[in-house]
């Protein structure tokens, strides 16, 4: 009897797919695929690939399992955020923003299985159908049209009653969700202050349109948010895709504490890049494990171009300038960082609003307890954010006047997201007492591109981060309209008896270069770099990755498959349209393969 099947009699879970927290604990080192980064993406395709029994998948993840200590700050809705700055957020910082007054700041990533859908704020935002009709245009890949991946979107998501059960008739359209593994749902606890955003939408529908789902491939106007959470808890990657798999199939192994330090060059011209190399921290013994068939990174925006640059892949003479032998000459691994910035502005509100329960906390303390027990209460059932808004500049904008960088004409320029109670800026102080409601403002289609490059050749040092917000008038002018748009809103009728005085910072804003002020002094990353390996045309010298997603420059046995890939900063929130690409992706290299 072979042993498997031995044990399989004994102890069951154990021929199941195995977790390794050590890389010495494995007892083969050839796989047919190794998924680097157990994150959003390498979740997806460490999952679908293991579909077909007869290939061995690798997932090696550098972070913890996701039932640490920290598992509340993953898994209770409410807690959604409160991750960052713990053992699983890399905890990494950009340089200084010359367009931030020159502040550095915190940038987070999920170091955890699941990566950043474990520690993200849950929302749950396909963007406009425009976003992925450029991504098509952008690869010469009608592939990555909205219109051909509608299967693989379906196959991502499945849209779920709160855990309260409560009617969401009318705040998302069934017909725009399908039957995957990743549970969204609408909030189960609407709050006054959204209310009175859905009131502004029936009074003013020409101006602010009311928009049921905002999941239909139309991004723009105003809705309900869907959040990533089912049944009361937080569905990541790893819990729609990697446990499951995890729990059900004995050809998936997964090793995590260990980090891929690089790429290693095989074959005849050194381009073929299938063996992995792997520590668990600077000064330990190294490891090597082999792919028969492909390596697939999914290591995010920040990982794939830190590990490509390791294995020499990347711009020539940045990386033998820090002794690093350049195998693959890709100028673009690590240029064109894109991301978005938030900015909060806050009010008092003349009624009760969340304020009241979260400083007290005797209340906090009952609800946690009652999602302990029961997955119930206001801790299920709701993240930061009910309702959302997308929104455009005017067509005749001065800021439109050299071009417009959204994806087309029916995609946001800027965004505003409802808080019911005061969210702070970084490092703002808070009001202690008083209800609270709060409007963070977002830029959707940023012109602004920084980089990432290393900081030396170990794997263990963070590299340079440098996303270079707001160093274009493009940006800081559209946060400065979409301020004053902001309070545009807010000053419609449906906002009387509601909001009361803006918090004094806010009240000071007076000029466009008290806003602009505000903006550089507040502003924050909300966390959606993208463009670090982005995709090209195949006949495109430029780039990093092809249509398939295979390594440019001649480079044979790796797929880069995660939010480094996108060639623009995507509209709204980069979860949805990552888990898309790689649904995606997995049938692609199964189509390569000819793997069912
Ligand atoms: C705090 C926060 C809030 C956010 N809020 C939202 C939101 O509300 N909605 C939304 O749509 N998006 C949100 N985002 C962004 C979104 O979560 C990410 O864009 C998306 O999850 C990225 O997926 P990915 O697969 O590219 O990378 P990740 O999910 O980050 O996965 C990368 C994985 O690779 C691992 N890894 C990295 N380097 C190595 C290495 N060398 N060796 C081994 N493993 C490695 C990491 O530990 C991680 O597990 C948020 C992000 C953060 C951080
Ligand atoms: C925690 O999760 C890991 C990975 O899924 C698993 O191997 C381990 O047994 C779990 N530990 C506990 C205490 O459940
Ligand atoms: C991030 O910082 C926190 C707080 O200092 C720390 O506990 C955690 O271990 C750090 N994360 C990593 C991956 O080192
Ligand atoms: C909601 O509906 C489900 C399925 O019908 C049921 O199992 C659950 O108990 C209901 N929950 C509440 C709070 O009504
Ligand atoms: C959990 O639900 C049960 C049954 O409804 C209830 O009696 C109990 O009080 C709940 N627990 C908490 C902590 O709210």
């Amino acid at each position: 009897m072979p042993l498997c099947l031995l044990f399989l009699l004994l102890l069951a879970p154990h021929c199941l797919g195995s977790v390794f927290t050590a890389p010495e604990q494995l007892t083969s080192t050839k796989y047919d695929f190794i998924v680097v980064g157990a994150g959003t993406a390498g979740c997806v395709v460490a999952s679908r690939l293991s579909e077909n029994p007869t290939v061995k998948v690798l997932v090696i993840e550098a972070g913890v399992a996701d039932n640490t200590t920290e598992a509340d700050l993953i898994n209770i809705p409410f807690l959604a955020g409160q991750g960052i700055g713990t053992t699983i957020d890399w905890n990494y910082t950009t340089t200084n923003q010359a367009g931030l007054n020159g502040r550095a700041i915190p940038y987070p990533r999920g170091f955890v299985m699941g990566g950043s859908s474990s520690i993200n704020s849950m929302i749950y935002f396909r963007g406009p159908s425009e976003d992925f009709d450029r991504l098509a245009a952008a690869s010469g890949d009608p592939g990555w049209s909205w219109e051909n991946l509608q299967r693989f979107i379906f196959m991502n998501e499945r849209h779920v009653a709160p855990w309260n059960n409560r009617s969401n008739a009318g705040e998302y359209d069934p017909r725009a969700h399908g039957h995957g593994p990743l549970l969204s749902s609408v909030t189960a606890d609407p709050f006054e202050l959204d209310r009175r955003v859905i009131q502004t939408l029936s009074d003013h529908p020409e101006k602010y349109p009311f928009n049921m789902d905002l999941n239909s491939g139309n991004g723009l106007g105003f809705g309900w948010i869907q959040s990533t959470v089912g049944n009361g808890v937080r569905s990541s990657a790893s819990r729609a895709y990697l446990h499951p798999a995890l729990d059900s199939r004995t050809n998936i192994d997964l090793l995590l504490h260990t980090q891929v330090t690089r790429l290693i060059s095989t074959g005849a011209a050194g381009s073929t890049f299938t063996s992995v190399e792997v520590a668990q921290s600077a000064g330990a013994t190294k490891f090597e494990f082999t792919a028969t068939k492909e390596v697939i990174l999914s290591a995010g925006s920040i990982g794939t171009p830190q590990i490509l640059m390791l294995s020499g892949i990347g711009p020539k003479n940045e990386l033998e300038a820090l002794g690093i032998i350049s195998r693959i000459d890709l100028p673009d691994v690590g240029a064109n960082l894109q991301d978005q910035t938030i900015l909060s502005l806050q009010w008092e509100a003349k009624v009760e609003t969340l304020s009241s329960f979260l400083s007290d906390p005797a209340a906090v303390n009952a609800a946690l307890a009652q999602w302990t027990e029961n997955k119930t209460g206001i801790a299920a059932g709701t993240s930061l954010v009910n309702t959302i808004g997308f929104l455009r500049l005017p067509e005749d904008s001065p800021l439109l006047k050299s071009g417009d960088p959204a994806a087309g004409s029916n995609s946001a320029h800027f965004e505003f997201a409802f808080l019911n109670t005061f969210l702070p800026n970084a490092d703002q102080p808070a009001p202690l007492t008083g209800n609270w409601v709060s409007a963070a403002v977002t830029l959707q289609s940023p012109t602004s591109r920084g980089s990432l490059k290393l900081r030396s050749r170990s794997a263990f040092e963070h590299p340079i981060i440098d996303p270079a917000f707001y160093t274009t008038s493009f940006d800081i002018g559209t946060v400065v309209h979409a301020v004053k748009a902001l309070r545009e809103f807010f000053s419609a009728s449906a906002w009387d008896g509601f909001l009361g005085s803006p918090f004094p910072a806010v009240a000071a804003l007076n000029t466009d270069e008290a806003i602009e002020a505000y903006a550089r002094t507040w502003a924050t990353t909300v966390k959606h770099p993208v463009s670090t390996a982005k995709i090209s045309k195949i006949a495109d010298k430029a780039g990093v990755v092809s249509p398939n997603l295979l390594l440019k420059g001649g480079a044979n046995g790796v797929r880069v498959v995660d939010a480094s890939i996108f060639p623009f900063a995507v509209a709204g929130y980069p979860q949805a349209e990552v888990y898309i690409v790689a649904e995606r992706a997995a049938a692609l290299i199964k189509e390569t393969w000819s793997l069912k």
